[in-house]
């Protein structure tokens, strides 16, 4: 990836839903967790990737429904489709690996004259992927006689059945585990091989991500049985994987914790950040942990004490100001005292601010300038603003850093509306 100039220090790669997702935690409190860790200490030196079984169209669905971080790499639909960066640009040369003795023609003729297979919705009908729901009684025939009708046809195949229920069939190259071989080869032909990978999956379409050589992998603690039954068969013995007793993104948050991949005590985890062991200090650490106090503060969950504010007020510079994405000048002191008099406004609702896609440059021997994309989440919606801080290094005080100039322009058109609610 050209974001970073050496190797990733570690590569995440994480299918999605009930891995990196918890859809039975309403409040998506793991995922939050991992977020606030991955933007304050990795983001800057080290890949993320997600892989996941969903097409684009069910992937950006799941992007607008839960507050996910943006992946440097993304590979949908099982392993077939690979892209770069937010614009998700995609790999042609994955496609044409994709293409041989493949024909998905003669895959949906053949699977015609299995009644047991019914078709999944057409937005995950892909390319390189076609797609059912089979029983799971019928599961294990259908699969090997499918395979040797396409194989009888010419075609060189790979069946797939997850979640105890999806049955997926894609070229014998394609899947999770060949997706992310290809871009390790890729990563070292360019000489920057990541210095550690970690898969993480829950299902059988990531059993393949288990098995390349050289990756820590986490099963998390809710992973289904056909995965766990793949680990009982294939990798029993192989102390570089483990079942996690933590659900989806806690479990990932444990297994980074347990392999000694780096820090993993998420910010949202820490209760007093004066307490902070200063190897934590960055910019991007920084920031995090500022709108960390400021939902805390918002939903009353620190105390409310003019201590706080005569803190934060310590961390902003004098005569430094903040523009707003409506294009309002105020002082960096003027909202922290509009600030105090919203201490508890969201007590009890809905409320949650992370950050994402945080990047920083030191552009002078103390000046950071810092840029990333906040996120606020309430009972009115998802909202987004792409901010840019400028930060001046202070070893001597206990933060570390001083806030000089703050701008944010708004990424969804909400703001006109709501300029008066907004502080930070
Ligand atoms: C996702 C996809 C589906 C696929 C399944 C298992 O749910 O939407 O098409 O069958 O993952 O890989
Ligand atoms: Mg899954």
């Amino acid at each position: 990836m050209d974001r970073l100039s050496g190797p990733a220090r570690l590569m995440i790669v994480s299918d999605l839903d009930s891995t990196m997702v918890d859809h039975q935690d309403p409040e998506n409190l793991s995922l939050l967790r991992f977020n606030a860790l991955w933007e304050a200490n990795y983001r800057h030196d080290s890949l993320l990737v997600f892989s996941t079984g969903r097409s684009p169209t069910l992937y950006k669905q799941l992007r607008k429904e839960k507050p996910m971080l943006t992946p440097d790499i993304t590979i949908m639909s099982v392993g077939t489709e690979i892209t770069y960066g937010e614009s998700m640009v995609p790999d042609d040369g994955w496609e044409n690996v994709l293409n041989q003795k493949w024909d998905r023609k003669i895959v949906t003729e053949e699977t015609a004259s299995f009644p047991q297979l019914k078709f999944q919705s057409e937005t995950e009908q892909r390319p390189h992927k076609v797609s059912f729901y089979v029983e799971k009684e019928h599961a294990r025939q259908v699969m090997k006689d499918l395979s040797a009708r396409l194989e009888k046809r010419g075609l060189d195949v790979k069946i797939i059945y997850s979640g105890g229920m999806d049955l997926d069939v894609l070229p014998q190259g394609a899947g999770k585990g060949q997706a992310l071989a290809y871009l390790l080869k890729k990563f070292k032909s360019d000489g920057k091989p990541p210095t550690n990978t970690l898969v993480c999956g829950d299902s059988g379409n990531d059993a393949e991500l288990f098995s390349i050589p050289e990756v820590y992998g986490v099963m998390v603690s809710n992973a289904m049985e056909e995965l766990l039954q793949w680990r009982e068969e294939n990798a029993k013995n192989n102390s570089n994987i483990i079942h996690a007793t933590e659900r989806c993104a806690a479990g990932i948050i444990q297994a980074i914790g347990h392999f000694r991949l780096g820090t993993n005590t998420s910010p949202r985890d820490v209760i007093d950040f004066s307490r902070c062991k200063t190897e934590n200090l960055s910019a991007g650490y920084e920031v995090v942990k500022f709108y960390m106090l400021y939902e805390r503060w918002r939903r009353a969950e620190v105390a409310n004490s003019e201590l706080h504010i005569q803190n934060l007020k310590k961390i902003y510079y004098p005569t430094g100001i903040i523009v707003h994405p409506s294009g309002i000048e105020r002082s960096l002191h003027e909202c922290i005292n509009a600030l105090a008099s919203f201490y508890g406004d969201k007590q009890g609702k809905k409320f949650r601010v992370w950050v994402d896609r945080l990047s920083s440059a030191q552009i002078g021997s103390d000046t950071w300038l810092v840029k990333f994309n906040k996120w606020e989440s309430s009972d009115e919606g998802n909202h987004c603003c792409l901010a840019t801080v400028l930060l001046s290094s202070k070893p001597e005080t206990q933060n570390g850093f001083i806030w000089v100039h703050m701008h944010q322009t708004w990424l969804d058109g909400f703001g006109a509306r709501n300029q008066i609610a907004w502080l930070f």
